[in-house]
């Protein structure tokens, strides 16, 4: 199953602290169907839930997300950048975030982030983590990765879990990539869009999906391309459109 018109990036990005279980209620409370999450590992091999590869942005540490330990992130609140009232938040792991995003009865799509040289690895461990929690009934999780290792690897753990390719601009080799990867989807930055290179994927059935738009404009003209999901900070200037 692919993902609703409108996926709620980050959680509710414009909302609550992303990538933040709270950003996933805020994403559900508002009616999103769908979040979409980075997941990254730490030193001891833990894949968590945050964006960025420095610590610096999101959280009150400094430093590299992979050269420290689960219990060291854990330890970081990763909400009072954002507004104090969000200080209790701390770095999900993937096992707990796709756990609460079931519970919310929502849809995922996990965007495999891996650090340089670690991106079979990321993919594997993710992968790993994710389908001892997510539950077999539910729709199966969209995993993304812009490192075409960590799909690779993703396939050999989860073949039956689709997968979408990521690129700022469609690369050139975009056939072969997504055929040899076994994708459905291709997820692409939105300014780098036209209708044109829209219609030339849906031509050969891949699904295109694009980030991030905030613009209910903007998200109107890429649906009447031809794009089926856009990925989006702003849910309550988006969801009432759908
Ligand atoms: O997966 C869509 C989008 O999240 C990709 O870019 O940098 O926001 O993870 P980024
Ligand atoms: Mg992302």
């Amino acid at each position: 199953m692919l993902p609703p018109p409108v996926i709620a990036h980050r959680g509710a990005a414009a909302l609550a602290p992303e990538n933040t279980l709270a950003s996933f209620r805020r994403a559900a409370e508002m009616g999103a169907r769908w979040v979409e999450l980075d997941c990254q590992l730490t030193a001891d091999k833990v894949p968590v839930v945050i964006h960025d590869l420095r610590l610096g942005r999101t959280t009150s540490g400094r430093g590299q997300v992979c050269r420290r330990s689960l219990a060291e992130l854990r330890s970081l609140d990763a909400g009072s950048w954002f507004a104090p009232a969000f200080a209790a938040e701390r770095i999900p792991t993937l096992a707990q975030a796709l756990s609460e995003i079931a519970r919310l009865g929502l849809g995922v799509n996990i965007e495999i982030k891996p650090s340089r040289g670690q991106e079979a690895e990321t993919g594997r461990l993710a992968m790993r983590a994710a389908a001892a929690v997510w539950p077999q009934q539910a729709p199966p999780p969209l995993v993304s990765s812009f490192a075409r290792a960590a799909l690779a690897a993703a396939r050999s753990e989860c073949p039956d879990w689709p997968r979408g390719l990521l690129a700022t601009a469609l690369p050139r080799d975009w056939r072969t990539a997504l055929h040899d990867l076994g994708c459905r989807t291709i997820n692409l930055d939105h300014q780098r869009l036209s209708a044109d290179r829209v219609a030339m994927i849906r031509e050969s059935d891949y699904a295109v999906l694009a980030y991030t738009v905030n613009d209910p404009t903007r998200a109107r003209e890429l649906w009447g391309w031809g794009v089926s999901s856009v990925f989006t900070d702003n849910l309550d200037r988006l969801l009432p459109l759908i």
